[in-house]
C-alpha cells in the first residue's frame, strides 16, 4: 500500500474532550487524514466540532448511528452532510426504506457523503438479541442487515476485523468496510475483544480502520500514528 493510501485508511477516534481533541488534531494535522466524531462530542459541541476538524484539514466520520422514521432520517442525513460529514453512520435495523431515505438525503446535499451501516451492535450477544425478539444467530443477523443496508443504498458497513473477509465476500469489492477493534502488535488491548492488527485487518478486506486509544493515549500520538502507517506500507 502507498504511503498516501495508508494515511487515508486510518480514522482516528476522538473519544475525548473538545480541548484534547483540538490539541491532538493540531499535532496530527497534515499527517493524518480522517477523524471520527461520535455522539459525545457532537451532542455537546455540534456542527462546530466538525467545522473545527475540517478547518485543520481533516475528513470527518460523523458517527451518529442514525435511526428514526425515514422522513426524519432523510433530513438528518441531509443536515449532517451539509454540516461536513464525509462518512455518516446509520443503523441497518431501521430497515431498507429508512436507509434509502438516508441515501436520498445525502444525495440531495450533493457533498459526496458516504453512508456506513451498523448491523448488530457489538455490545449485543445472542441473549440480548433474543430479548428483543430476534431468534437468528448474531452472525446471521449481521449478514442479513449488512446485505439489506448496502442493497438499500448504504455505501458500506462497520464491522469487526473478524467479520471483514466474510463481509467483503458478501458485499463485493466496491463496499466500504470500516473496522474498529484494531490493535498494533504489542499495544494495550483495553476493553476490545475481537481485535486484529492494522495490516491483518486490511488483508482481511477492510477499507478503513477506526483506531482510538492506541494513538490517542500513546505517549507520542504522532509517532504511534506514523508507525501504523509504516506497518501498512510495509505489509
Ligand atoms: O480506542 P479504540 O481503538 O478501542 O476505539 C475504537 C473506536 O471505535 C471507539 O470510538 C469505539 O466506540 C468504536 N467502536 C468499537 N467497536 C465497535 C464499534 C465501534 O470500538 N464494535
Amino acid at each position: 500500500m502507498l504511503d498516501a493510501e495508508a494515511r487515508d485508511a486510518i480514522i482516528i477516534a476522538l473519544d475525548m474532550s473538545r480541548e484534547e481533541a483540538l490539541e491532538l488534531c493540531d499535532k496530527l494535522s497534515g499527517k493524518a487524514v480522517w477523524v471520527k466524531v461520535g455522539m459525545t462530542l457532537f451532542y455537546r459541541y455540534g456542527p462546530q466540532m466538525v467545522d473545527e476538524m475540517r478547518a485543520r484539514g481533516f475528513k470527518v466520520f460523523l458517527d451518529l448511528k442514525l435511526h428514526d422514521i425515514p422522513f426524519q432520517i432523510r433530513g438528518a442525513a441531509y443536515s449532517a452532510s451539509l454540516g461536513g460529514a464525509d462518512l455518516l453512520s446509520i443503523h441497518g435495523l431501521g430497515g431498507a426504506q429508512m436507509i434509502s431515505e438516508g441515501r436520498a438525503g445525502v444525495e440531495e446535499a450533493g457533498k459526496g457523503t458516504q453512508l456506513l451501516a451498523i448491523s448488530v451492535l457489538t455490545s449485543m450477544d445472542q441473549d440480548a438479541l433474543a430479548s428483543i425478539g430476534v431468534t437468528s444467530s448474531v452472525a446471521e443477523e449481521v449478514r442479513r442487515l449488512a446485505k439489506l443496508a448496502v442493497g438499500a443504498g448504504a455505501h458500506g458497513i462497520v464491522c469487526s476485523p473478524q467479520e471483514a473477509s466474510d463481509m467483503r465476500q458478501l458485499l463485493g469489492p466496491e463496499a466500504l468496510i470500516v473496522c474498529p477493534g484494531i490493535r498494533p502488535a504489542g499495544a494495550d488491548v483495553g476493553d476490545q475483544a475481537r481485535i486484529a492488527t492494522p495490516a491483518a485487518a486490511i488483508a482481511a478486506g477492510a477499507s478503513k480502520l477506526v483506531i482510538g486509544r492506541p494513538i490517542t493515549k500513546a505517549e507520542d500520538p504522532v509517532s504511534a500514528f506514523e508507525s501504523i502507517v509504516d506497518e501498512l506500507v510495509r505489509a
